[in-house]
């Protein structure tokens, strides 16, 4: 793959297909999703944790499109690493600061693909007794799924196609596009 390592260049476009969804209709749907946020959880103060790194961009966006006093917290798991397939194993990285129990939990993700990590993650976070614990994603690829996980918001559903930008990358790249992309060459 030709790689354009110019740091002033936004993205190579030989590297980019075509865009799969435009930045205002990202942002149109964000604040439709905290819009109904903020009345699904009216009288709540919930709690919003984006899992790193591919939901920050997300989250942030998010939370201001929320009229509730929210609170915020952050995890990490184990990703594919440079790869673009799942071995399934997930691992916490790094813990929310926060205790849970009693509250209600909104977990960000930037996109649910196979469901495994969410799946894990749902597992483990329920046995920290919230009081309610709910999962919102950006995009889902429902074609993929390997387990069938409850998602409560999506932003989008998309085609089994690798995208990037908005968060998402591609080996740690496009995560500042303002737009979701698809890679011009299949990667496995
Ligand atoms: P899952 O466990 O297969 O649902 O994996 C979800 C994670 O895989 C996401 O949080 C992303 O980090 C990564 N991922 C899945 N599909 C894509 C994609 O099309 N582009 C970028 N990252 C992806
Ligand atoms: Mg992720």
């Amino acid at each position: 793959m030709t790689q354009h390592q110019d740091p002033h260049c936004l993205y190579d476009s030989k590297e980019l297909a075509e865009t799969l969804i435009d930045a205002e209709t990202i942002q149109h749907r964000i604040q439709e999703l905290g819009a109904q946020l903020t009345r699904d959880y009216a009288g709540s103060r919930p709690h919003l944790i984006g899992i790193l790194k591919g939901a920050s961009v997300f989250h942030a966006d998010l939370i201001r499109a929320i009229d509730l006093p929210v609170s915020i917290d952050f995890l990490a798991v184990s990703s594919y690493g440079n790869s673009t397939t799942t071995s399934g194993e997930v691992r916490i990285l790094k813990d929310p600061d926060e205790k849970l129990e009693g509250r209600d939990v909104l977990l960000v993700e930037d996109i649910i693909d196979t469901g495994l990590t969410i799946n894990y993650l749902l597992s483990v976070l329920h046995n920290r007794e919230p009081r309610s614990l709910k999962v919102i994603t950006l995009l889902s690829k429902p074609s993929r799924r390997l387990v069938n996980v409850q998602v409560d918001y999506i932003g989008f559903e998309i085609p089994d196609k690798f995208v990037v930008g908005f968060g998402l990358d591609f080996e740690q790249r496009y995560r500042n596009l303002p737009f979701i992309a698809c890679l011009a060459t299949p990667i496995e």
